[in-house]
C-alpha cells in the first residue's frame, strides 16, 4: 500500500516515462513487482444481482443479492406512500465459491420478509452500510384462493440475444405480472467465463426479478459442477436449494421439480427415487378433499418436456422419454412421471427446452383425452402441456417435424413467451406472446 502511493505521487510532480522507469527497476530490485502489476483490489460492497422470490408462507417474500466482500444483509422497506424505509429486516450471506479455474468468490444474501400486507405495494432496498442497491418495489403477493394471479412464464433465457428481455422488462414494470416462471436454462450458461456470465444474467434479470418473485426449477444448462450456480444463487421455498418446491397461489397449487434428475445421473441415481416420493407426497397432499377444494388447480413446471415435435432429437421427440416413462436402464429402474401426474389429475404441465412454442391437446399415454369435440380444453380428460422454451438464448430457435402427433395443436418457432391468468376455481386463461410480430400496446 505505501509504495503504490508513493508511486502515484512521484509520477505527479515528475517526468512520468522517466519516473515509471526508475521506479519498476527500483521496486524489482527490491522484489515489489506485484505491487505494480496488481495494483489494490476493488471494493466490492455494492449490492447487485437483486432478486425477489416467494418463500411460500403468506405475506412472505425472500431478497436475495450479491456482493464480492462479505456484508452484513439488511433490507429496509415500507409501504408505497408512508414513511420510507420504516421496517428493517435481517438476514444472513453464504459465502459461494464457482468451480472454475478462478475459484471466484461472491457472497449471496438472503433475508426473508414476513408479516406483509396482502397485495400492499412495498418499497425497499437491500445492502447494508457499506452499500445500498436501487429502491425497489414489489406488491406482496396476496394469499386469499380466491386471488386471480397473472403469469409471465418461459425457459431458455440467455444473456446472448435475450430477445424477449426487453418487452417482458417493459410488461412488468407496468405492472402486467404477480409472478414470473423462469422454466430452467439461465444465462448459457451461469458458471462459464468464472461465473461471470451468471453474473451479468443475473443483472440483467433484476429489471424483472427485483419487483416480482422470480420462480424457477433447473434446467440442463445449469448442470456445470452439480448445478452450483443454481442452488447457489436462488432461493426457492423448502430445503432442496431450489431443486423441487410446491406453493400454493389463488386457486393453484403449484410444483417445481428437476428434470435434470433423470439425466446427470452422476449426481446421484436416488435422486430420480427421493424427488419421486417427494412429488408423491406432494400430491396426495394436495388432493385431500379440503386441499383440492381450495386450490383445485394443480401445476406443474419442469424443464424437459414429456412430449414434444421438434425435429432434434431431445427426450420429448421420443417415445419412450425418460421424464415421461422412466429409465429401464438404471438398477433399480426409474419411475417417470406421467402416470404420476395422470393418476393425482393434475390440469396443467409447462414445459421448456425446446426453443419452440407448442400447445398439446390434453394427452396421457401418447393419446389425446380432449373434454369433448367442440370443446377440447373444457373438463379435459388428460393434463394439458404447454412447452415455452424460446424467450431468447444464443442457440436461436428450433425447428418442427413437419407431420406432428395428434396431440399437436399448435406450434410457433417464434421468439416469445407465455401469459397465464389464473382467473378462479374453474378457469385459467393462457395466451403466447410473439417477440417477433409488432408491439401492440
Ligand atoms: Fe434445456
Amino acid at each position: 500500500m505505501i509504495w503504490s502511493c508513493f508511486c502515484l505521487l512521484l509520477c505527479a510532480h515528475r517526468d512520468i516515462q522517466a519516473a515509471v522507469r526508475m521506479l519498476s527497476a527500483a521496486c524489482l530490485l527490491l522484489g515489489f513487482a506485484p505491487f505494480l502489476v496488481h495494483g489494490v483490489p476493488p471494493i466490492w460492497t455494492q449490492p447487485e444481482q437483486v432478486h425477489l422470490s416467494y418463500a411460500g408462507v403468506p405475506g412472505s417474500m425472500v431478497v436475495t443479492w450479491t456482493t464480492f466482500n462479505k456484508t452484513e444483509s439488511t433490507v429496509e422497506y415500507g409501504l408505497l406512500g408512508g414513511r420510507m424505509f420504516k421496517l428493517i429486516a435481517k438476514g444472513s450471506s453464504a459465502l459461494f465459491v464457482d468451480s472454475g479455474k478462478e475459484k471466484r468468490k461472491m457472497f449471496i444474501h438472503r433475508v426473508t420478509l414476513i408479516g406483509l400486507k396482502p397485495a400492499a405495494t412495498h418499497v425497499y432496498h437491500c445492502g447494508s452500510d457499506e452499500g445500498w442497491s436501487d429502491v425497489f418495489s414489489f406488491t406482496a403477493l396476496n394469499d386469499s384462493s380466491s386471488f386471480s394471479p397473472r403469469f409471465a412464464l418461459y425457459g431458455d433465457l440467455g444473456n446472448e440475444n435475450p430477445q424477449s428481455l426487453s418487452r417482458l422488462q417493459k410488461d412488468t414494470q407496468m405492472g402486467m405480472y404477480d409472478v414470473i416462471l423462469h422454466i430452467g436454462d439461465f444465462a448459457y450458461d451461469m458458471h462459464e467465463d468464472n461465473a461471470r456470465i451468471g453474473d451479468e444474467f443475473m443483472r440483467q434479470i433484476q429489471s424483472i426479478a427485483a419487483y416480482v418473485p422470480y420462480m424457477t426449477c433447473p434446467g440442463n444448462h445449469e448442470s456445470a459442477y452439480n448445478f452450483s450456480n443454481y442452488r447457489s444463487r436462488f432461493s426457492m421455498p423448502g430445503q432442496t436449494e431450489s431443486l423441487w418446491y410446491s406453493w400454493d397461489l389463488g386457486s393453484a397449487h403449484i410444483i417445481s421439480f428437476s428434470t435434470e434428475v433423470y439425466f446427470y445421473l452422476e449426481f446421484g441415481l436416488e435422486l430420480i427415487f427421493k424427488q419421486y416420493e417427494w412429488l408423491k407426497k406432494d400430491l396426495e397432499e394436495a388432493n385431500r378433499p379440503e386441499n383440492r377444494a381450495v386450490r383445485p388447480w394443480i401445476i406443474t413446471m419442469g424443464h424437459r418436456p414429456m412430449y414434444c415435435s421438434d425435429d432434434d432429437q431431445d427426450d420429448c421427440t421420443k417415445f419412450h422419454s425418460f421424464v415421461r416413462l422412466g429409465r429401464n436402464d438404471t438398477k433399480p429402474p426409474a419411475p417417470g412421471l406421467e402416470d404420476l401426474f395422470y393418476r393425482y389429475g393434475v390440469d396443467l404441465e409447462l414445459w421448456a427446452h425446446e426453443h419452440t412454442y407448442e400447445r398439446l391437446w390434453p394427452v396421457y399415454g401418447d393419446k389425446v383425452y380432449n373434454g369433448s369435440a367442440d370443446q377440447p380444453y373444457v373438463n379435459p380428460k388428460a393434463p394439458v402441456h404447454i412447452i415455452t422454451g424460446s424467450a431468447g438464448c444464443r442457440e436461436r430457435t428450433d425447428r418442427f417435424q413437419p407431420n406432428p402427433k395428434a396431440w399437436s395443436a399448435f406450434r410457433s418457432t417464434d421468439y416469445g413467451y407465455s401469459r397465464m391468468h389464473i382467473i378462479n376455481a374453474s378457469h385459467i386463461y393462457l395466451e403466447q406472446v410473439s417477440d417477433d410480430q409488432v408491439s401492440r400496446y
